[in-house]
């Protein structure tokens, strides 16, 4: 695809990792739609990306945690007139406590947001972008898909799995779909979930700008899956000979 008169709708757009995502296909030129749920945040960015960029930027509120927010989603992705050719499925949130003490409705809406939306919203977009011959997915997973890390890490696993397989079997038809798998990155994340991050060494961490950087530069070259940085992919290698018990143990930071 070229690098312009292209539209990506990224869900979590406001803050993180999503507003970062936003900045960068904005300077590559491409219209954007905007999800989240703070309507103002969500104006906000988009004058700003417009102003800077000279594009177009539409914004949906919506909770993608709701039948209605993602139905508003879902009609956006199916539209004809105006494709979508990138999906960026992003919004998430943590759960600090252990699977057991959270509700049971903590948990559903923490699988809804993190498994169920992305496949709604996958599913969706497909049909168009196969019958255009083009299209881009972009799921943001995590290095906890690897480890076991309670529902977190077993949600995150799923988007990782599903997008290999999406991957091998779409990418001839012209859809690639790309799992983005960051390690620990300084964003909202931490501070809306309540998470102790003093444990954390300063090495763990990236920035934004290099995990989306790294990940389009992925996405772009058709791999099913993106491990930001040197540091993690290593890690990530070094996890496939790890324990369990030694795995959920390092999972432990940042809860
Ligand atoms: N930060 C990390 O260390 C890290 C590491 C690995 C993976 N990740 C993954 O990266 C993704 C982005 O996280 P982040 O670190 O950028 O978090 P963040 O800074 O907290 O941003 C989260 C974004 O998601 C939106 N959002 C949250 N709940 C939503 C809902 N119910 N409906 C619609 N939008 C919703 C938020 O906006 P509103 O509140 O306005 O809705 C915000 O724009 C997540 O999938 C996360 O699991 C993060």
């Amino acid at each position: 695809m070229s690098a312009s008169n292209r539209t990506a709708l990224i869900t979590g757009a406001t803050a993180g990792l999503g507003a970062e995502f936003a900045q960068q296909l904005a300077a590559a030129r491409n219209n954007l739609v905007l999800v989240a749920r703070d309507a103002a945040r969500l104006e906000a960015k988009a004058v700003r990306l417009r102003q800077d960029f000279a594009i177009e930027v539409e914004t949906i509120s919506a909770d993608l945690q709701s039948e209605e927010g993602i139905a508003l989603v879902v009609q956006r992705l199916k539209e004809v007139e105006s494709p979508v050719d990138i999906l960026v499925n992003n919004a998430g949130f943590g759960l600090t406590k252990s699977f057991e003490q959270n509700t049971v409705q903590e948990e559903s809406d923490h699988l809804q947001l993190l498994v169920a939306t992305p496949m709604l919203l996958m599913h969706a977009a497909l049909p168009g972008m196969l019958a255009r011959g083009r299209g881009q997915i972009i799921n943001v997973a995590s290095v906890a898909g690897f480890i076991p890390r309670a529902s977190y890490g077993a949600c995150k696993a799923w988007l990782i799995s599903f997008s290999r397989w999406a991957n091998v079997h779409y990418k001839n038809r012209g859809v690639s779909v790309t799992a983005v798998c960051p390690g620990f990155v300084h964003t909202e994340f931490h501070q809306r979930m309540g998470a102790t991050t003093s444990g954390i060494p300063q090495w763990m961490w990236l920035y934004p700008d290099r995990v989306v950087r790294e990940g389009l530069a992925d996405a772009n070259s058709g791999k099913s899956v993106s491990v930001p940085s040197k540091r993690y992919k290593a890690l990530t290698f070094l996890s496939k000979f790890s324990s369990d018990k030694f795995g959920a143990f390092a999972g432990t930071r940042g809860r």
